[in-house]
């Protein structure tokens, strides 16, 4: 059986709609077998449904300040769907080290940047400004501390002459298109490979 994975988002699902699109192959090693938004109004959300994959919104606002209850809601969700991968997907909320920890080492993250260059928001905006040549998108594994954790892997795109924020975000937004899916598939195929190779 394929391994499970749950896709958190907030908004537009992008890549959340690549990551469905790749596994529909029959040789992709992943099932998207869940996505849960914090927005019930998120397009995400309608698109997953149309696709026949079980679709979700935990809403923060119910658990007022309490983020980790917030978490804890999401989480039971996962659970209860079986899953044993998280792939965050323009998810717009920071996680608290619950949600962290409970998935450490299982939960991905993609973050429109090379890291370690430019955590958090407007990435390209701050390329654009630091005159970068070179640009692009990481997928990485989630730690406590924000656009952190072990890479997994990147693409890079050119910055162009004329280039503002719109061109360079649909440039770099491209290659996440392509980087998610493939990056997911590699991991997930790794984390069945036997942990160590009997010796004759
Ligand atoms: C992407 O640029 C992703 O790298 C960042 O948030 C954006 C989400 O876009 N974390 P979408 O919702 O996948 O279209």
């Amino acid at each position: 059986m394929k391994p499970r994975v749950a896709v958190l988002c907030s908004g537009r699902g992008s890549n959340m709609t690549a990551l469905i699109t790749a596994a529909r192959a029959p040789d992709y090693p992943a099932e998207i077998a869940l996505v849960i938004s914090d927005k019930p109004a998120a397009p995400a959300l309608g698109f997953a449904a149309a696709e026949g994959i079980a679709a979700q919104a935990v809403p923060a606002a119910a658990f007022g300040r309490d983020r980790a209850a917030h978490e804890r809601a999401i989480d039971a969700v996962f659970v209860a769907h079986g899953i044993e991968v998280v792939c965050l997907a323009g998810y717009m909320r920071i996680l608290t080290p619950y949600l962290v920890g409970r998935w450490a080492g299982r939960m991905l993250n993609i973050h429109p940047s090379l890291l370690p260059k430019y955590p958090g928001l407007d990435t390209h905006a701050r390329a654009l400004a630091a005159g970068e040549a070179e640009h692009g998108c990481t997928v990485h594994l989630v730690t406590a501390v924000l656009d952190d954790g072990p890479i997994l892997g990147q693409a890079s795109v050119p910055v162009l002459p004329g280039d503002d924020e719109p061109t360079l975000a649909a440039r770099v937004l491209a290659q996440e298109h392509i980087l998610f899916p493939a990056t997911l598939a590699a991991f997930v195929r790794q984390m069945h490979l036997p942990e160590s190779t009997p010796t004759p």
